[in-house]
């Protein structure tokens, strides 16, 4: 035993959120901006052999999660394969995917049967022209033929995130909800996080007074869920339908945050709300052994912030979040 990533606030590391692209074939304002073409080099990327020598050390620090993002990770070749070589590590527990969608038609039966548990799909819209204007491309029927597909896999739950734009779909929320009851998907809502400025100028706004009303409405009661990310649920009283809210701008979750980032060019993110990071490529390139990068991975889980700095101003990140994969 190699002992746990606990990082200087006792906090327990155990959610590797593994981006394995930059790639993506949408372009949500939120997360890119339109002409975006500033892709990590391939050169850059991790090969295969390189992923699953972090994730084995990561699995023998007590990462018990992985969740592959992106960009969207199914534009990565032989995505399929490395689900398979990462489910091979008996101290998973579980093994999960955040996608668009756009090509889950296409190969969610594969997804499943090389042990993907659980999939996060992006929609924020169920009309054709607003998905054009947001994400600038034509792909809401992909979307939505992909989130059958899955269902007919067998994947639950299936969460469905919808970032919420109170300008642009702030109106939608009923049609969302009525949709995921009718499908059985969860919804969850999530506050637009500002960390560029084509995020900034959608406007951020806070959930809770949103919250307080559906809960009268539906009779909304707590509700847990799979999954060990930052959402609270509620549910209606005959559990049929389940509504999640993450909400890092109204209430941040940082004090019970148990996750790292690791991009496809390997830089080990520590916040997603900040730039800190460990470079591991250069380690893994130059020789380093298993004990060089735990005691490098040991070293920078002390430097991880108490919590995120979106509203602080002065600080400007200039990451997108393609990069980091939310
Ligand atoms: P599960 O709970 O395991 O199902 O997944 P998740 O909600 O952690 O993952 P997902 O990729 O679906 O992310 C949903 C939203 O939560 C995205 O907008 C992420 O950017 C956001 N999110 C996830 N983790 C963090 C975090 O540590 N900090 C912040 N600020 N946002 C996060
Ligand atoms: N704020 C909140 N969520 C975001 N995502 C991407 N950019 C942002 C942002 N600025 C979400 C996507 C996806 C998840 C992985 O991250 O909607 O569902
Ligand atoms: Fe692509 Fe997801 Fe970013 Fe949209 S939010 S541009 S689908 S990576």
């Amino acid at each position: 035993d190699m002992g746990a990533l606990i990082d200087a606030c006792g906090r327990k590391i155990d959610y590797l959120r593994l981006s394995v692209t930059d790639r993506c074939d949408l372009r949500c304002a939120y997360c890119m901006p339109e002409d975006y073409a500033d892709y990590e080099a391939p050169g850059h990327w991790l090969s295969f052999d390189e992923i699953e020598r972090l994730t084995g050390i990561f699995v023998s620090l007590g990462v018990t999660r992985i969740r592959l993002t992106g960009g969207e990770p199914l534009l990565r070749g032989r995505i399929v394969e490395l689900v398979a070589k990462l489910r091979r590590h008996s101290g998973l527990s579980d093994l999960s995917l955040s996608t668009n969608g756009t090509r889950l038609a296409r190969m969610a039966a594969r997804l499943k049967s090389a042990g993907v548990d659980r999939i996060n799909v992006s929609l924020d819209t169920l009309s054709r022209s607003r998905f054009l204007a947001l994400t600038r491309r034509d792909a809401l029927g992909d979307v939505l033929a992909g989130l059958e597909e899955a269902r007919n896999c067998g994947f639950t739950p299936i969460k469905i995130n919808m970032v919420w734009l109170p300008d642009f779909n702030g109106d939608e929320i009923g049609a969302m909800i009525e949709y995921c009851m009718d499908k059985g998907f969860v919804l969850r809502l999530i506050e637009n996080m500002p960390m560029s400025d084509s995020a900034r100028a959608l406007g951020t706004g806070s959930l809770q007074a949103l919250i307080e009303s559906l809960r009268k409405r539906y009779d909304l009661v707590d509700h847990v869920l799979p999954g060990g990310g930052p959402a609270r649920y509620l549910t209606t009283p005959d559990n049929i339908f389940s509504i999640g809210f993450i909400t890092p701008v109204s209430q941040h979750f940082c004090a019970t945050c148990n996750r790292i980032r690791l991009t496809v060019d390997g830089a080990l993110h520590l916040c997603l709300g900040q730039e800190d990071r460990l470079e591991l490529r250069h380690l893994l390139r130059t020789g380093a052994s298993d004990s060089d990068l735990i005691d490098a991975i040991q070293s920078a889980m002390q430097r991880k912030p108490d919590r995120h700095e979106f509203s602080n101003s002065s600080h400007k990140l200039v990451r997108v979040m393609a990069s980091t994969g939310g």
